[in-house]
């Protein structure tokens, strides 16, 4: 190839990966995971409000010897970027939740297994000692969910995140048109003999949404019972009131994540990143707060910090590298947005996570 050749993209970069999982998956299974709730706002927004936020970094500042890591939940981290939960992984490559798995790993850091996992935790964590979040949809029987929790602590795992904003499911309207549907060889294995705690629209002919689901929908109780019983730490996932983060920490939770379900539950809900300042305060240092939803670029990390946050989950990234390239392709988009974020740190000025304040934000006043 001679210099003036135009260049043929033979590595993908972080803004490549997703373009290219969209364009290698069925329409139905790119729906699924790419998609989001009804008219899309909120999955729309997430991103949209990392762009509004923009950048003023301090110059010449000493930041050698810096780093990105920390202790969280007593794992040390070196860098703030977990994986997201997400379900079904098989749907978009065959080593699913495994390849997913030993690409975290690969990029040293935690991924939280999804309640709908396509494959048995037990055969995840032979695989490697780095998938040890699990995420936990609460079922109608109090008595199931701690003897799945209690199985997870037997297999290792170090906390659950309970998932607490989607007693049932959003309205899918783009896997409805598509025709989304699990093929027979695809389940939720690791709930097997429990009541699907994820409640899917009901069909014309069935009875009142209400009368199925109202009363067996998880409630504060539930969460207090769950957070003195369980022998993992509980972590809420889905908070996005201040009152409510009261609440869980008075609960007993040991960490928050401030998440709109990725843009997949309700719809027209504010950006992750516009919720995350005020939950933040509320909580005011008394357990880590982490955020997901829209985080696409080092950049986005930063921001998320700097408002408050003390790691974040990449979800349909980490799908995206999975999808392109099993765990090659989980671990590359991994470094590529550790990569990003450590660069803007330096760019800021920044040489530790604790350097990361608002004052990198700029206002226009
Ligand atoms: C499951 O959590 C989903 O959002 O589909």
């Amino acid at each position: 190839m001679t210099p003036d050749q135009p260049s043929v993209n033979l590595q993908p970069t972080l803004r490549d990966y997703e373009s290219r999982a969209r364009a290698m998956l069925s329409v139905d299974r790119s729906a699924y995971f790419f998609g989001g709730a009804a008219d899309e706002r909120t999955l729309e927004a997430n991103q949209q409000a990392f762009s509004k936020l923009v950048l003023l970094p301090r110059a010449l500042r000493d930041v050698r010897g810096g780093s990105a890591g920390q202790v969280l939940l007593g794992q040390p981290m070196p860098h703030p970027i977990l994986v997201a939960p997400v379900a079904y992984q098989r749907l978009v490559h065959p080593d699913g939740e495994i390849a997913m798995a030993i690409g975290a790993g690969a990029q040293d850091t935690a991924m939280v297994l999804s309640a709908q996992s396509s494959i048995d935790a037990a055969e995840i964590r032979a695989a490697g000692d780095t998938c040890n979040w699990f995420q936990l949809y609460w079922g109608p029987s109090r008595d199931a969910n701690l003897a799945l929790v209690s199985r997870m602590a037997d297999l290792g795992f170090t906390a659950i995140v309970l998932t607490v904003d989607a007693p049932v499911q959003g309205v899918r309207d783009r896997e409805t048109r598509t025709g989304f549907r699990l093929p027979p060889d695809i389940a939720a294995v690791n709930l097997a003999g429990m009541p699907d705690p994820q409640f899917a629209p009901l069909a014309p002919t069935e009875s009142i949404l209400f009368d199925r689901i109202a009363h067996i929908t998880p409630q504060w109780t539930d969460v207090e019972w769950l957070c003195r019983n369980s022998p993992l730490p509980v972590i809420l996932k889905g908070i996005v009131h201040p009152a409510d983060a009261r609440k869980a920490i008075e609960a007993g939770g040991s960490a928050i994540i401030v998440s709109n379900h990725g843009g997949r539950v309700l719809d027209t809900m504010p950006a992750s990143i516009s919720l995350l300042p005020a939950v933040a305060r509320a909580v005011d240092g008394a357990v880590p707060v982490l955020m997901d939803g829209g985080i696409r670029r080092g950049t986005d990390v930063l921001k998320a910090l700097a408002l408050g946050a003390t790691a974040v989950l990449a979800g349909r990234l980490a799908i995206a590298g999975l999808t392109v390239a099993g765990a090659a392709g989980v671990s590359h988009v991994l470094k590529l947005l550790r990569d990003e974020f450590e660069i803007a740190m330096m760019l800021t000025g920044c040489a530790t996570l604790k350097d990361i304040t608002p004052d990198i934000l700029y206002r226009n006043e």
